[in-house]
């Protein structure tokens, strides 16, 4: 199949690694322009010396920006558009917000996680969508988690920004189509990073096991039985981000192994 993104611009926020690292990787192998953006300039670094080794791609830029900071969202599109005539692909990530029970937050934790996790996705989208706008062509693709569908205990922070974004991914599609821009979201469950180590670490402690046996047991709740791989999930993102995509918008699946129940 013909994805139609050799020298496409992709922008990936928090791609230093994880999720946002393998969806830029994959981006990159199939030829597009890949903007990859963080905080930490040396992680950001190091990733894109690793695509750009792993690919032969030297069209991959890097850009350190929080993404809880407006001006820096600002300055990161600007950048990369100038750069790369335009933004094509938007891939909306972040980073998760802390584990615990509705108990354990103040106001303080529930603005933070609103803005790391949906106001900064708003943020990005509003200042891409000119580019997307006048080409009258984009893919924007939200990465949430399999929360999306069900909720996930001890997450409460990330259960209900997650659907936020939800909200947010199906009114703008409506909006957007007339545009062709098509926006979708999708939800990871247990793909193996950094940060389901943390989680399994957090759930390990509580019970008193090490995080092994941990994954063990998640892995035994997964119809797959096993965690998938980041490249696993990066891939589908390439689909829906490329010019394969025509007439999916406005979904929210789910890449989990079978995890999810619910219809
Ligand atoms: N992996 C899964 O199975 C799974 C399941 C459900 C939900 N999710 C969600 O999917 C998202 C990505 O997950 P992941 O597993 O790839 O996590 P990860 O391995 O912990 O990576 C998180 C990335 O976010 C960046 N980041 C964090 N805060 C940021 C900020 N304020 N501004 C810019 N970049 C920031 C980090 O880079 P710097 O430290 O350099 O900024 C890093 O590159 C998270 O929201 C996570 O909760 C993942």
């Amino acid at each position: 199949m013909d994805f139609g993104l050799k020298g496409k611009s992709v922008l990936v926020l928090a791609a230093s690694k994880g999720l946002g690292r393998a969806t830029a990787l994959e981006f990159a192998r199939e030829g597009a322009h890949v903007h990859i953006s963080s905080r930490n300039p040396d992680a950001l670094e190091e990733t894109k010396k690793y695509i750009q080794e792993e690919t032969g791609n030297d069209h991959v830029y890097a850009t350190v920006c929080d993404i809880t900071q407006p001006d820096e969202i600002q300055h990161l599109v600007k950048n990369s558009a100038q750069t790369s005539g335009t933004i094509d692909v938007l891939i909306n990530n972040a980073g998760g917000p802390p584990a615990g029970t509705f108990e354990a937050f103040d106001d303080t934790d529930w603005q933070q996680a609103f803005e790391l996790n949906l106001l900064s996705f708003i943020r990005a989208i509003r200042e891409v969508l000119p580019y997307m706008k006048e080409q009258r062509s984009g893919r924007i693709i939200n990465f949430a988690s399999s929360s999306i569908k069900q909720t996930l205990n001890n997450l409460i922070l990330s259960n209900t920004f997650r659907a936020g974004i939800v909200g947010l991914s199906k009114s703008l599609s409506q909006e957007l189509a007339p545009y062709h821009i098509l926006i979708n979201t999708v939800g990871p469950g247990r793909i193996a990073t950094d940060r389901v180590t943390h989680l399994d670490q957090v759930n390990a402690d509580k019970q008193g096991i090490s995080v092994e046996e941990q994954r063990v047991r998640m892995e035994k709740a997964i119809p797959m039985e096993r965690y998938g791989e980041p490249d696993e999930f990066a891939k589908a993102i390439v689909f829906l981000g490329s010019e394969a995509n025509t007439y999916m918008t406005g979904q929210s699946l789910v890449i989990d192994g079978g995890l999810v129940k619910a219809l």
